[in-house]
């Protein structure tokens, strides 16, 4: 093959792509294998891959790859892709600012469509009071800067975060994140005043909500002092750290807290916002308005925008150039942003996401009382995930958890693992998934769970 050439594949993605799952190799093909050949001579490692399965289109709830294989899609590229790829409205916003003009930077010459955006957001956020926003790239990123605003804001410096949180691969958001391995080993030294308390995590520690954050607040106060706290920062549903949903009243009572202790309530909804958990944003599901959300990820259909959004006398507390960066609300992904939000209201994406759980939850439950390995089956919306363990022991299965991810990847189903322990497999479909393609990619990862039942007898 051609080095720089393009390889094969139908060159339109978006909804009118068959929407079958369809192998016609093994996986990866061979037009993959020559791709993962050549990534592994010219790629950093430390950028890894999860399934070397070379894309060449993709749309609705399907994947195609560079050898014509069909796969079902039940990650949208890690929660991005949930209006579904190449989204016709996303398509046409792009293309027509694409012939208008692709960069001129809104700190320099600015432009509409980054205004427009952050009028969406300060419309589709919680809350009514007066709202400001900032436009970035990446989810990192909008957090970074949300706890920058949180600190010039309350002229405190100490920022509470919670076990098994995520926040990203940046030297702050690395010392905000939890897990060591693979995110943060060998990379410090890490930011100063980040301080970890205990998580609502119902099904290992069994706590109602208001009890967990009675024993989150009492280490926050014991162990850093209320008036030294900037922001409290929390996933209301965790991502990468295993699709947990703190029991109820949890994210109500650290909202409280925080704002009696005059502490800025940070939501990080990069992965949870955007309709993806059956609400506009995770934090509707338990009545609470955070001070600063930072979005991202499901934002603009696939192209890379970030932003906060929050109180304005708190995001108005940041001097002039004190925020922004030379693409943070580039126009591509503005024209995609809104063009995003048009799919998710014209199409009804956060009842589907709510329809999506009603028809994926029960059959997860159902498969629980036969595959004894499944420890608990959780999510909102189009974020559910299953958690594995050892059956004899109740400790966390990462092997199994693997293994199971790999039969549906070879059966042509991909889907995303994740938790510190490794031992959860996450489903994160597009909304704009059909229910045959639903069905089909739950039929055949039952079919990787039961092999696990099967495994156990034998
Ligand atoms: C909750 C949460 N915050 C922050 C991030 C970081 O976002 P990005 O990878 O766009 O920097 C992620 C990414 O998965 C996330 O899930």
């Amino acid at each position: 093959m051609d080095a720089t050439g393009p390889v094969a594949g139908p060159v339109v993605g978006g909804p009118g792509l068959p929407q079958r799952r369809q192998l016609v190799t093994e996986l990866p093909g061979p037009r993959s294998r020559e791709l993962l050949a050549r990534r592994e001579a010219a790629v950093a490692r430390g950028v890894s891959t999860m399934f070397p399965v070379f894309v060449a289109a993709a749309g609705g709830g399907i994947l195609v790859d560079v050898d014509g294989n069909a796969l079902i899609d039940l990650g949208s590229g890690i929660a991005v892709t949930t209006i579904g790829n190449s989204a016709p409205a996303v398509v046409d916003h792009v293309v027509r600012q694409v012939q208008a003009f692709t960069h001129t930077c809104f700190m320099i010459t600015p432009y509409e469509g980054y205004i427009a955006v952050c009028e969406q957001l300060a419309r589709l956020t919680p809350g009514s009071h007066d709202k400001r926003s900032a436009l970035f790239n990446s989810g990192a990123e909008a957090v970074e800067n949300a706890v920058k605003i949180a600190r010039i804001h309350t002229g405190r410096q100490a920022v509470v975060v919670f076990d098994h949180a995520y926040h990203g691969r940046t030297n702050l958001t690395m010392a905000l994140t939890a897990k060591n391995h693979p995110y943060k080993n060998g990379f410090g030294p890490f930011a100063p005043e980040i301080y970890r308390v205990p998580l609502s995590y119902p099904f290992r520690d069994g706590l109602p909500g208001p009890e967990a954050a009675a024993r989150a607040i009492q280490v926050i106060e014991s162990q850093i002092g209320a008036r030294n706290v900037a922001a409290v920062l929390l996933e209301p549903i965790q991502g990468e750290g295993g699709f947990i949903v703190p029991a109820e009243g949890f994210v109500a009572a650290i909202a409280a807290w925080s704002a009696a202790a005059g502490a800025v309530f940070i939501a990080d909804e990069v992965q949870t916002g955007f309709a993806r958990t059956g609400a506009m944003f995770a934090c509707e599901h338990e009545g609470v308005v955070p001070d600063l959300i930072a979005a991202a990820k499901g934002i603009a259909g696939g192209l890379p925008l970030s932003a906060v959004t929050g109180r304005a006398e708190i995001m108005e507390s940041a001097h002039p150039g004190g925020l922004g960066g030379t693409y943070g609300g580039n126009p591509l992904a503005c024209a995609a942003a809104l063009g995003a939000i048009e799919t998710i209201e014209r199409d009804g994406l956060i009842e589907r996401a709510r329809a999506i759980e009603a028809r994926v939850l029960p059959r997860l439950r159902a498969l629980a009382a036969t595959v004894p390995a499944i420890g608990d089956v959780r999510g909102r919306g189009a974020m559910l995930a299953v958690e594995l363990v050892d059956p004899a022991t109740g400790r966390p299965d990462a092997a199994a958890t693997t293994a199971v991810a790999r039969r549906c990847h070879t059966a042509g189903v991909v889907v995303l693992t994740c938790g510190t322990d490794g031992n959860v497999l996450r489903l994160l479909p597009p909304l704009a998934i059909g229910d045959d393609l639903l069905d089909d990619a739950l039929g055949v990862l039952a079919g990787a769970l039961e092999s696990l039942a099967g495994a156990a007898a034998r």
